[in-house]
C-alpha cells in the first residue's frame, strides 16, 4: 500500500487495522517491520496520502477499492488442524466491509487463499444491508521480504484475477502507473488464487531438492554448491533459488505447501498431496540433520556446552522469525542441554524468546515448568558475533547476514574453546581461511574439513 501511495500521489491509501499499539509503530520514525528501503517509501508518502488508523468502518465506507490483507495462518485447530487455512480474519473482514458499504466497491483478495475463497467472501459481501454491490478480485502478492521494494518496483509480474473486465481494468491501472502493462498479468479467480499457491511450492520444491542433494554430497564428497553451479547454468533450470541451506523458513513456503496438500486431499487427489507434502518433509529433515550433525560431531554431545548462534532471522535483511530454521536448530540443541548465546543483528530479544517458548509449547499453546525454566537458564541473547563465541564450543551460523562474512576470526579462535567448530547451515563464511586458522569447519552440503 505504501508503494501503491508513493507512485500514485492522487490515491488517497488509507491503511487501517484494529491494532492500535501496531499502527502507532507505523506512524511513528521506527516502523514494525525492518525492511531496506521502506522507511524512506513510508516517509515519502504518509502524511500526503498514506494513512495509517484504527478507523477501519469509516476507510471501508469512503473507499473505492478495499484491498483484504490480513492473516492466513495454517489452522491450528479443529478440521484441517495442521494444514488448512484459518479464514477466520478474511469472514470478518468481509463482514466488515458488507455491514459498512453502500454503493460499488471493488475488493480485492491480497492476503494468499486457497482456491475458491472469493466465492465465500462474495457470498458474504451479497448480504451487505445496505444494498451495495461488489466485485471480488484475486490480487496475490509475490514480494519476498528483504527485498520487498525492489520487488514491488519491478515485479516479474502482478497477477489480478477477477470476473468482470471492467474491475480488472480498474486495479490494473492502478499498477499500470509504474509498472509496464505486459507485466500485468489477467486470469480468472481460481487461477490467479491457484497460482499463488503453486508459485510457492515451486520455489520451495527447488531449495527441498538442493537440500535432498546436499545430503547426499556430505555422504559422496561432492560439493553441493559446485553442484547447484553446475545444473543452474542449464537455462531450463536456472541458477536462482538453489542455495542449499539450513531448511527454508518465512511465514509462506511451509504454510502454503500445507494448504496446498490439503485442497488436493479435499479433492482426493492423494498422490498429487503426497507429492507436494513432501517437500515439506524434506525440509523438516534438512533442518534436522543440521542439529543431529552438531552433537555428533561434538563427541556426541552438548550437554553444557556454550554454542554460539549466529543469525535467527528466516532469512537476512529481514527481523522475521516466522518459521525460521533457527528455531528448529535451537529447540533441538536446547533439547540436548546445550548452552546457547544467540546473536541477530535485526530480531530483539524479546521476539527470540518468544519464538523458543513457540517452538516448545504443546498443541494449545501451554509451556511446561520444565521447559520454561530450559529457556530462561541455557539461552542468553547477545548483542555480537564476538560475545555469541567466547568460550564457545561452537558457532553455528543459521542465518545469512552479510556481516557474519567479515568477521575478525582470528580474535575469535583465541577465545573459543578447542576444537573451535563451526557448522555453517548456509555456506556464508570464507571456510578454507578458518580451516587455515585451525576451526574445524562443518558446511552444508560439502565434506567436513
Ligand atoms: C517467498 C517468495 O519468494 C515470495 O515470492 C512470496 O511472495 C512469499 O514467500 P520470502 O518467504 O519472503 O518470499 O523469502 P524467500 O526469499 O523466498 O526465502 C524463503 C526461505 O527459503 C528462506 O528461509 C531462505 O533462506 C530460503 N532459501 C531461499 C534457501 O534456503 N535457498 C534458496 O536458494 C532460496
Amino acid at each position: 500500500m505504501a508503494m501503491i501511495a508513493k507512485q500514485c500521489p492522487d490515491i488517497q491509501v488509507h491503511v487501517v487495522d484494529l491494532n492500535q499499539a501496531r499502527i502507532d509503530r507505523w506512524n511513528s520514525d521506527e516502523l514494525p517491520v525492518y525492511e531496506p528501503g521502506l522507511d524512506e517509501v513510508v516517509k515519502e508518502a504518509r502524511g500526503r496520502n498514506l494513512t495509517f488508523s484504527t478507523q477501519v468502518d469509516a476507510a471501508i465506507s469512503e473507499a473505492n477499492i478495499i484491498f483484504i490483507a490480513v492473516n492466513t495462518p495454517t489452522k491450528s485447530f479443529g478440521i484441517g488442524a495442521g494444514r488448512a487455512a484459518n479464514l477466520e480474519f478474511i469472514e470478518k473482514c468481509a463482514r466488515q466491509i458488507a455491514k459498512c458499504s453502500k454503493g460499488h466497491k471493488l475488493v480485492v483478495e491480497k492476503s494468499t487463499l486457497p482456491v475458491r475463497t472469493a466465492e465465500a467472501v462474495k457470498r458474504i459481501l451479497s448480504s451487505s444491508a445496505n444494498g451495495a454491490t461488489f466485485d471480488v478480485l484475486s490480487n496475490p502478492e509475490f514480494l519476498a521480504e528483504g527485498t520487498a521494494v525492489q520487488d514491488l518496483l519491478h515485479p516479474d509480474r502482478v497477477l489480478i484475477g477477477g470476473e468482470s473486465i471492467d474491475a480488472v481494468e480498474r486495479l490494473a491501472q492502478v499498477y499500470g502507473r509504474w509498472i509496464p502493462r505486459e507485466r500485468i498479468l489477467t486470469t480468472n479467480l481460481w487461477s490467479s488464487e491457484l497460482s499463488k499457491l503453486a508459485a510457492n511450492a515451486f520455489l520451495a520444491q527447488r531449495v527441498s531438492s538442493i537440500n535432498a542433494i546436499s545430503a547426499l554430497c556430505e555422504a559422496t564428497g561432492a560439493d553441493v554448491d559446485e553442484v547447484a553451479r553446475a545444473i543452474g547454468t542449464d537455462s531450463r533450470i536456472g541458477s536462482k533459488f538453489l542455495k542449499s541451506s539450513v531448511g527454508f523458513g518465512g511465514s509462506c513456503f511451509q504454510k502454503d505447501i500445507l494448504n496446498l496438500v490439503y485442497l488436493c486431499e479435499h479433492f482426493g487427489l492423494r498422490e498429487v498431496a503426497q507429492y507436494w507434502e513432501q517437500v515439506v518433509v524434506m525440509n523438516d529433515y534438512q533442518k534436522r540433520r543440521f542439529s543431529e550433525r552438531i552433537v555428533r560431531t561434538m563427541f556426541n554431545t552438548v550437554s553444557d556446552k556454550k554454542i554460539g548462534i549466529w543469525g535467527f532471522a528466516f532469512k537476512k535483511d529481514t527481523n522475521d522469525t516466522r518459521e525460521s530454521a533457527a528455531i528448529h536448530v535451537c529447540r533441538d540443541l536446547l533439547e540436548e542441554r546445550a548452552k546457547l548465546a544467540i546473536y541477530d543483528p535485526r530480531v530483539p530479544e524479546s521476539q527470540i524468546r518468544e519464538e523458543l517458548k513457540l517452538a516448545f509449547a504443546d498443541s494449545v499453546g501451554g509451556l511446561s515448568d520444565k521447559h520454561k525454566k530450559l529457556i530462561e537458564t541455557n539461552v542468553t541473547v547477545v548483542s555480537d558475533v564476538y560475545a555469541a563465541a567466547k568460550e564457545a564450543h561452537a558457532i553455528a551460523v543459521l542465518t545469512e547476514w552479510d556481516e557474519f562474512k567479515t568477521v575478525d576470526s582470528a580474535r575469535i579462535f583465541e577465545d573459543m574453546r578447542q576444537p573451535a567448530f563451526v557448522f555453517d547451515g548456509r555456506n556464508v563464511i570464507d571456510r578454507n581461511k578458518l580451516v587455515a586458522q585451525g576451526f574445524e569447519v562443518h558446511s552444508i552440503g560439502r565434506p567436513s574439513k
